[in-house]
């Protein structure tokens, strides 16, 4: 068992946003300097949702380019397709029979199903409810079981999916423990300052929200986008506070700490205007992303390159998890 094996997955729904990458990119690209990483692209969690087969070849893909393109290092990380590796669906069975069911209809993303059908006034809770989100948790522990993950980073709205997570591989190793034992997963709670941006509406950036700025727009329409963030009508010569400024909270997070620093005195001085801001926050987000930006095109031109990593990774993550799941199997008496 490698001593400290840092997982994450990555849902291929929709594309990726400016938030998603000071959020969980960034810290995801960083925890791979001190950690054995693996990242998926969760394409069967996709499944419940997307119900096209070009749409979701695009995504995984269009996942797997974004993640290289920021800087994911694939001789690395093992970066992987999570349907290429069938041992997770394996454990998944065998953990199913071990999960009350009652756990799962705690579970917070389908009772939050049951509650927007209770909002809509629809009588029987579980439609439009398919049995993939209700087991999700459960896929959701496999993913990380099967590598024997010890850490995974975990924003507000995954923290159950963990714990649930660390039940579900205590009832395993309750039972089984004398033939196998999992190891239990930490959390890694990257909630500071540092990870989280802001949205135009200042609200943190969500797709949910319809506040965010796509990580790979042009560069016109970039620009415009940040014209867009909404700004009140003081003065260029007035005062301004840098702390309720959505373009200055983004600034910090793409600008160097120098010019950061000037900004803030030029803008609690007065003199400066949102506009100037703005083509300040522009430029920053541009240097940082132009490159990215292009390496993402050249790959997207060329899927077959993205495949190859993709398979790859599988076959490498298929391994470890084979292992895995021998072991499973020779401790519940199948093998
Ligand atoms: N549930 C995560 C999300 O919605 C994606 C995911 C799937 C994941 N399996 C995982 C994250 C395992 C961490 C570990 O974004």
């Amino acid at each position: 068992m490698a001593a400290n094996t840092y997982l994450t997955g990555i849902k291929p729904t929709g594309d990726f946003h400016l938030g998603n990458y000071v959020g969980a990119i960034k810290p995801a690209l960083a925890a791979a300097e001190q950690y054995d990483t693996y990242y998926f692209i969760a394409d069967y969690h996709a499944l419940n949702t997307v119900k096209d087969a070009g749409e979701l070849r695009h995504s995984i893909r269009s996942g797997a380019a974004t993640w290289i393109a920021c800087g994911l290092d694939p001789r690395r990380t093992v970066v992987y397709q999570q349907s290429r590796v069938p041992e997770t669906f394996e454990l998944t069975t065998i953990l199913s029979t071990l999960t009350p069911k009652g756990l799962m209809n705690r579970a917070h993303a389908y009772k939050a199903a049951r509650d927007r059908n209770v909002e809509a006034g629809i009588t029987d809770l579980d439609a439009g409810i398919n049995m993939g989100l209700f087991n999700y948790p459960i896929l959701m522990a496999a993913d990380i079981l099967v590598m024997e993950s010890t850490h995974v980073p975990v924003g507000r709205d995954q923290t159950q999916h963990l714990e649930y997570t660390v039940d579900i591989a205590g009832y395993f190793n309750h039972r089984f423990g004398e033939g196998y034992t999992f190891p239990l997963p930490k959390g890694v709670i990257d909630e500071g300052e540092a990870s989280i941006l802001p949205g135009v509406d200042g609200r943190k950036m969500s797709k949910s929200y319809d506040n965010h700025i796509p990580l790979f727009l042009p560069e016109n329409k970039l620009k415009k986008a940040i014209r867009r963030i909404p700004t009140d009508s003081t003065p260029v010569e007035d005062p301004k506070d840098p702390e309720s400024s959505v373009p200055f909270q983004l600034l910090r997070h793409f600008a160097d700490a120098d010019q950061v620093a000037e900004v803030r005195v030029r803008l609690e001085k007065g003199g400066m205007g949102w506009g100037e801001l703005k083509n300040e926050l522009f430029e920053a987000v541009n240097a940082e992303i132009a490159p990215k930006r292009e390496r993402y095109e050249e790959l997207m031109a060329e899927p077959e390159r993205i495949d190859a990593i993709l398979l790859e990774g599988s076959e490498c993550a298929r391994e470890r998890a084979r292992a895995t799941v021998d072991r499973v199997r020779a401790a519940i008496g199948v093998a």
